[in-house]
């Protein structure tokens, strides 16, 4: 398995619920190594940008309203196959489907405020890590 790294975001959602550190938890248990994290609160202009692939879709205002409504981590997680990894951990995009234990099905209620985002393919981690780090605030973790 190639060793991938993957922008993942605990959304404004996630941290209200105060599962900042159970979120981290089921990463790293999963063998997930945090090798940059920070917490930002959105402008609207960098929520839309992160969204723009979506701004022709009809929820594009509510998810940039809600993204904005409160402040955001925004991490980089490395290890083995760690897209799909991550995918795995939060589940499907609505929670009313996600597979029992992900963190969706554990913490979210609806498709709007679903807790966490994570890249879906290796194209778009190396864009969405781009646009919240720089390269130097991505850490070497040699242990
Ligand atoms: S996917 O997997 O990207 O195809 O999922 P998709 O259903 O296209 O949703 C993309 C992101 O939009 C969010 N979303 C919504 N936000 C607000 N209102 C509604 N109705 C809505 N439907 C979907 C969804 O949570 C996805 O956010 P991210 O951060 O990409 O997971």
């Amino acid at each position: 398995m190639a060793i991938e790294r993957t922008l993942s975001i605990i959304k404004p959602d996630g941290v209200a619920k105060n599962i900042i550190g159970e979120v981290y938890s089921r990463f790293e248990k999963a063998g997930l190594k945090i090798i940059a994290a920070k917490m930002l609160h959105l402008t609207r202009e960098q929520a839309e940008g992160f969204y723009a692939v979506h701004k022709e879709r009809p929820f594009f205002k509510d998810l940039v309203d809600f993204m904005i409504s409160g402040p955001v981590i925004v991490q980089v997680l490395e290890g083995e196959n760690a897209i799909q990894q991550n995918r795995d951990l939060m589940g499907a995009t609505d929670p009313k489907k996600a597979t029992a234990g992900t963190i969706r099905a554990d913490f979210a209620q609806t498709v709007d405020e679903n807790v966490v985002h994570g890249s879906d393919s290796a194209e778009n981690a190396k864009i969405e890590i781009a646009y919240f780090f720089t390269e130097n605030e991505i850490c070497k973790r040699t242990r």
